[in-house]
């Protein structure tokens, strides 16, 4: 697809943009340009552009406003040792938004124009890299439904849009071990929406998140809606269950859940290390007896906003039971140094896992 190129009339001054790369945050920096492709119906998608980052003009009446046809990504740009940008994994993003699409009733977007875009954006704002240690630049790949339009049904008009985060390390002062609350609202019904990237997911989300911070908490866990029994997963993190024989489960997609990228690079790096691993059920009361016995060694939450963390606190209205000693065990360290040091370059990428950006 020809991607057309509109200078940036005013870009960020260098003084401006170097004092703001040295202290990125998360989510609130943004650089100066995005891509945008439309789409219309019988048309298909065009006009991709590579311009400034602007406000998108939008009908009172465009759909994503008022039936949330709305999908997105999330993914990072990392530097490996020798200064050169790279992507994990990105082709597992586009396959992903792809399904969170056809799920939502949204045009399928191409796999390789996704990927494209994304490397020609970073490679655009490249000086907006973070200066920080461990800093890396967000990349939020998202699509909408733009046709003002209000009856229900799909839209005939959509926009795909890439824009850059710069963004710090997660953890400052290395990844300490979150705390968690379990939550009595669920995130998805089996039939739903659960294993779809759409905002319509997170914003109900927001209450029971909400919820868990007022406890002192750092994140929520879902349990499963039929039976509010299984553990599914946290509001932005897939979960792995270490024991002490060397078995490792993690639960399976049943349609609820999201697959997680790093759900799934953990899961190959840990068959490779010897460790037993399974896609199984795991309910709220085993995890507790397990912790309690001893058996349960590990709980390993894992996505790209932190790659791998360690729950060391487990609280509901039953109760707290604490994991191993509270804090990160020996194979979540491992397997976050494994990972992370597959994305900078450090260690060996055997999966062809690294993409690079020249
Ligand atoms: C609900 C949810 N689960 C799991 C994940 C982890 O997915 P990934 O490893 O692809 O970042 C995310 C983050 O994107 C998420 O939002």
């Amino acid at each position: 697809m020809e991607l057309t190129r509109i200078p940036h009339p005013a870009p960020t001054p260098d003084a401006d943009r170097v004092a703001a790369i040295a202290d990125p945050g998360f989510g609130t920096l943004f650089t100066d340009h995005m891509i945008t492709v439309d789409y219309d119906e019988g048309k298909g998608w065009h006009s991709a552009t590579l311009g400034p980052r602007q406000p998108i003009p939008l009908d009172p009446a465009a759909s994503v406003l008022h039936y949330a046809q709305e999908i997105f990504e999330g993914m990072k740009a990392y530097k490996l040792g020798n200064g050169t940008m790279a992507l994990f994994r990105p082709e597992a993003n586009a396959a992903r938004f792809n399904k969170s699409a056809a799920r939502l009733a949204m045009p399928d977007f191409p796999e390789d124009v996704f990927v494209d875009a994304v490397k020609e954006l970073v490679l655009a704002d490249k000086d907006w890299f973070p200066s920080v240690e461990g800093g890396s630049l967000y990349i939020r790949p998202f699509m909408f439904a733009t046709e003002a339009f209000l009856g229900v049904r799909p839209a005939k008009q959509y926009k795909f849009v890439v824009i850059l985060s710069p963004a710090g390390n997660y953890f400052k002062s290395g990844a300490p071990a979150v705390s968690v609350w379990v939550s009595d609202y669920t995130r998805a019904a089996p039939g739903g929406t659960g294993e779809a990237k759409c905002g319509g997911n997170y914003a109900a989300s927001l209450v029971p998140t909400g919820e868990a911070f007022a406890k002192g908490h750092d994140q929520t866990v879902f349990l499963d809606a039929a039976e509010r029994k299984w553990i599914e997963e946290l509001g932005g993190m897939n979960l792995f269950f270490v024991f002490d024989d060397g078995r490792m489960i993690t639960p399976p997609l049943r349609g609820t859940i999201l697959p997680g990228i790093t759900r799934d690079s953990i899961m190959q790096l840990a068959r490779e290390q010897g460790l037993d691993v399974s896609e199984e059920m795991y309910s709220i009361d085993q995890w507790r007896a397990d912790a309690e016995s001893g058996k349960l060694v590990e709980t390993m939450a894992c996505g790209t906003a932190a790659v791998v963390t360690a729950v060391g606190k487990v609280a509901s209205h039953d109760g707290e039971f604490t994991i191993g000693s509270g804090g990160p065990g020996q194979l979540t360290s491992t397997i976050r140094e494994k990972l992370v040091g597959i994305q900078r370059g450090t260690v060996e990428d055997r999966h062809s896992w690294v993409m690079r950006i020249e």
